[in-house]
């Protein structure tokens, strides 16, 4: 019996899938079997092997050949099997040496005339052989991905020709080279795009600096999808962990596209009609979703009211956790999901609730009824609500001030974040309860001014921290020990939507 190695994963998780393939005698014509909890995929597997074996010029022997996939408890799913059981059949009828197959990894979808074609999850495979001790052999695209997990035992066919010459030793695959991981990547968007919105500006780099949770309210065209998409622009570089992490939940999910990592921080925009599983995960293959493809980067939900209520409730929990559980039929799977939200939307349906010369004649009733589509827990956890208004256009061609780029804001945001970091070892958005008694105190005088505003304002007690936590970030910024009068009067500034400038319920 011939024994390879191949893997699945469940969210993060590695299983080790021992392809046994056996030759057994007593038919007159070749019989082809999967066994082993697998899905169709898996299964159709078997009809592109015998396609390609013909397109060889190779043909199974007159007796039963039987696939069996180990654990037969773990569901295998998926077409990258393919390349594993053509191999261990290459093996079976001494094409391929096994006692060098079984060193590898080996995994890859194979085309009807032997092409070796992407598949999934290469980077968290070669991770997962180079700490195993097993060389690794995928499809020739993603050689120099699988080089990225600092493997370099690995082997990447575009053919399975390639494949049976290399083991032959008539035609040696070279190690696939390591490329600049910033290749294609770079930013092409800066802040020093947009004109204006001074306050809006100052508020995305208060909610970089603090990893604040954002929602910015405004009407149509004021730049609010242009200034979120921007915020990535002005975060931290990510670190070589973060590059890995948030590269496996992409390799996973399929969308490592190129052959660089990602090494940008990521940037999701979300639709209004995006489903629960979309934005959370799941599917029958237990897929990230969109909360996890955004992890170390920013989640955009725009047009937040639009947005289905039950969708939304999703986000709750991983706000909190920073992981999603993904329940499924049999097992749960787990991805990683520390993603900064922005949200932005219009004060009511038409958008332009405030302007006299624009806004409908059902406001203000409309606008209270939109905005009440939003879940208040949910608006607690934000902690950053800013109103954009319009530049105006003829404004926008007259300005010649100067405008500053992303990099000097993220110099500044930078600095903000060491200082956390050093002080209470997380970002201050992570702030609550005790720890804000601790790292964000108030002398007795700002004491008095906060109760006072929290007293007119009718603030609950969760509004009361979230002001404290982004004074924080705000004396962080100044690179202050101390929370001033200043910060607090700024943090009081960004109120929360129904209490802001286009709020109903003021
Ligand atoms: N302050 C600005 N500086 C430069 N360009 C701007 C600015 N505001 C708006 N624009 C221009 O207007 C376009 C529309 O802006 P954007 O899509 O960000 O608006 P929005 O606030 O998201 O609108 P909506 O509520 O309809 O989604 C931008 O792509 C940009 O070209
Ligand atoms: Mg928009």
């Amino acid at each position: 019996m011939i024994s390879l190695n191949s893997i699945i994963f469940n969210g993060m998780d590695a299983t080790q899938i021992d392809v046994q393939v056996q030759l057994s005698s007593g038919l007159s014509k070749p019989e082809f079997n999967i066994i082993g909890l697998a899905d169709r995929a898996v299964k159709e597997s078997a009809e592109r092997i015998r396609n390609v074996l013909s397109a060889l010029n190779l043909s199974l022997p007159p007796k039963r050949l039987t696939v069996n996939l180990s654990p037969a408890d773990v569901e295998k799913s998926g077409s990258h099997f393919d390349l594993p059981i053509l191999c261990g059949i290459l093996c079976a009828i001494g094409v391929l040496p096994e006692t060098e197959l079984e060193k590898y990894v080996i995994m890859g979808e194979v085309g009807l005339d032997g092409a070796i074609v992407k598949t999934d999850a290469v980077l968290p495979a070669s991770v997962w052989a180079n700490a195993h001790g097993l060389g690794l052999i995928c499809p020739g695209d993603q050689g120099i991905q699988a080089r990225w997990a600092g493997h370099t035992n690995i082997i990447a066919p575009f053919h399975v020709i390639q494949l049976i010459n290399h083991f032959k030793g008539t035609q040696t695959l070279p190690v696939p080279e390591l490329t600049t991981p910033e290749s294609g990547q770079k930013n092409t968007i800066d802040m020093s795009d947009v004109h204006g919105q001074a306050a809006a500006k100052r508020a995305l780099e208060i909610a970089a600096a603090g990893g604040h949770a954002m929602l910015m309210v405004g009407p149509p065209g004021a730049g609010k999808t242009m200034l979120a998409s921007r915020l990535p622009t002005i975060m931290p570089e990510m670190t070589a962990t973060e590059i890995l992490e948030t590269s496996t939940i992409y390799s996973i999910a399929g969308e490592l596209t190129g052959r660089g990592l990602m090494s940008s921080r990521p940037f999701r925009s979300v639709h209004h009609t995006s489903s629960p599983v979309a934005l959370a995960g799941g599917g029958s293959d237990a897929r990230p979703g969109e909360i996890s493809l955004a992890h170390n980067g920013v989640l955009f939900l725009d047009e937040l009211p639009e947005f289905n209520r039950a969708t939304l409730e999703i986000l709750r929990q991983p706000m909190e956790s920073g992981r999603i559980l993904i329940s499924r039929a049999k097992r749960n799977a787990t991805y990683p999901a520390r993603f900064q939200l922005i949200a932005a939307m219009n004060p009511c349906p038409c958008g332009h609730l405030g302007n006299a010369a624009m806004s409908c004649t059902r406001a203000p009733r409309c606008a209270e009824a939109y905005q009440n589509k939003i879940s208040g827990p949910l608006l607690d956890r934000i902690d950053l609500h800013v109103d954009v208004d319009a530049v105006k256009p003829w404004e926008m061609n007259t300005d010649t001030t100067p405008r500053e780029t992303s990099a000097e804001i993220r110099a500044r945001v930078v600095a903000a974040r060491d200082r956390q970091i050093t002080r209470q070892g997380y970002v201050n958005a992570m702030l609550d309860g005790a720890d804000l008694g601790q790292f964000a105190a108030l002398s007795d005088e700002l004491t008095n001014f906060l109760n006072t505003a929290a007293e007119k304002m009718g603030m609950s007690a969760r509004g009361y921290n979230r002001i404290k936590r982004l004074a924080r970030t705000i004396a962080d910024l100044r690179g202050a020990e101390n929370i001033e009068m200043s910060d607090l009067a700024e943090a009081l500034s960004y109120r929360p939507i129904n209490r802001g400038k286009y709020g109903v319920k003021l």
